[in-house]
């Protein structure tokens, strides 16, 4: 394949820690490297994924990651899972705080619960200046009452996080255009991944032409989400592609101007792009060398 001076797709979110990778972890990588896809960030969902993920960043060069205590295991969040987390993002792979968020789908957690862990972990990034991945399941009425007073908390506004570019990004985004509107103005991006090639995802499909190409993430929440005509399998980084043509046909341009666009978004949401990115002269011609 091409060498690729800035990643060609990037996979926002994707959960290589886990178990279903176990066997083939290194074949994944491979497969996904061949489609283009050369970065990765994988956020945990409790503090025990958070540590093997870091430990399989050492290993995989252009894997980040994301530390935080998924909305389902909030239970077990005391105050030194707080400490814990503030030392693990100190690592220098550690590119945002998630994922996190509220989930009134499964139900095994109190709401009361999960939003006084979501708020103690939106303060630690805040704190750190380190951008949040969010998820929404069941909840997105609950997330957007509290992020909104959140984003316009003394607390936020002093922090460092507040003059990034990107604040935050709702994933696997499941509501209208009024959320996503509002999001934007908190200088949130929404991110979308197999969903979009779902054959019932017609309200999905209808609303992202309407969606701000410029404050997309493209995200394959693998091994979740299966893009169609493989679901019901595990889902790979590699099928972030067919994620990435969905969309391009829905706004009608290439799918390599969508991923340049959505790299390069990625790229500043976790201030990546001097590592990775090409200034914007050259945007859009430099993503093929
Ligand atoms: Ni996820």
């Amino acid at each position: 394949m091409a060498e690729y001076k800035t990643p060609y797709l990037i996979d926002s979110h994707c959960h290589l820690d886990l178990p279903p990778f176990d066997a083939d972890r290194a074949e994944v990588v491979a497969r996904a490297q061949a489609a283009g896809v050369t970065l990765w960030v994988n956020p945990g969902i409790d503090l025990d994924q958070c540590r093997r993920a870091l430990a399989l960043a050492e290993q995989v060069e252009g894997l980040y990651v994301a530390v935080g205590i998924h909305p389902t295991s909030a239970d077990r969040f005391t105050p030194e899972t707080l400490q814990a987390l503030h030392r693990l993002a100190q690592q220098p792979k550690v590119v945002a705080i998630g994922e996190i968020g509220l989930d009134f789908y499964w139900g095994n957690v109190d709401p009361a619960l999960q939003q006084q862990v979501l708020l103690a972990q939106l303060d630690l990034a805040a704190e750190l200046g380190l951008p949040v991945l969010i998820h929404s399941r069941e909840a997105n009425a609950a997330v957007a009452d509290l992020l909104r007073s959140w984003v316009a908390s003394s607390g936020y506004r002093r922090s460092l996080l507040a003059r990034r570019p990107f604040a935050g990004v709702l994933h696997a985004f499941s509501g209208d255009l009024a959320l996503a509107e509002e999001a934007f103005s908190w200088n949130f991006l929404v991110g979308l991944g197999g969903a979009v090639t779902f054959r019932n995802a017609q309200t999905l499909r209808a609303l992202v032409p309407a969606l701000r190409l410029d404050r997309l993430l493209l995200e394959t929440d693998a091994p979740y989400l299966t893009p169609h005509p493989y679901r019901g399998q595990r889902n790979e980084p590699a099928r972030l592609a067919l994620v990435c043509e969905q969309l391009a046909l829905l706004y009608g341009i290439s799918p390599a101007a969508l991923a340049a666009q959505t790299s390069a978004t990625a790229l500043r949401f976790y201030g990546l792009e001097d590592r990775f990115g090409v200034d914007s002269a050259t945007h859009h011609t430099a993503v093929f060398v």
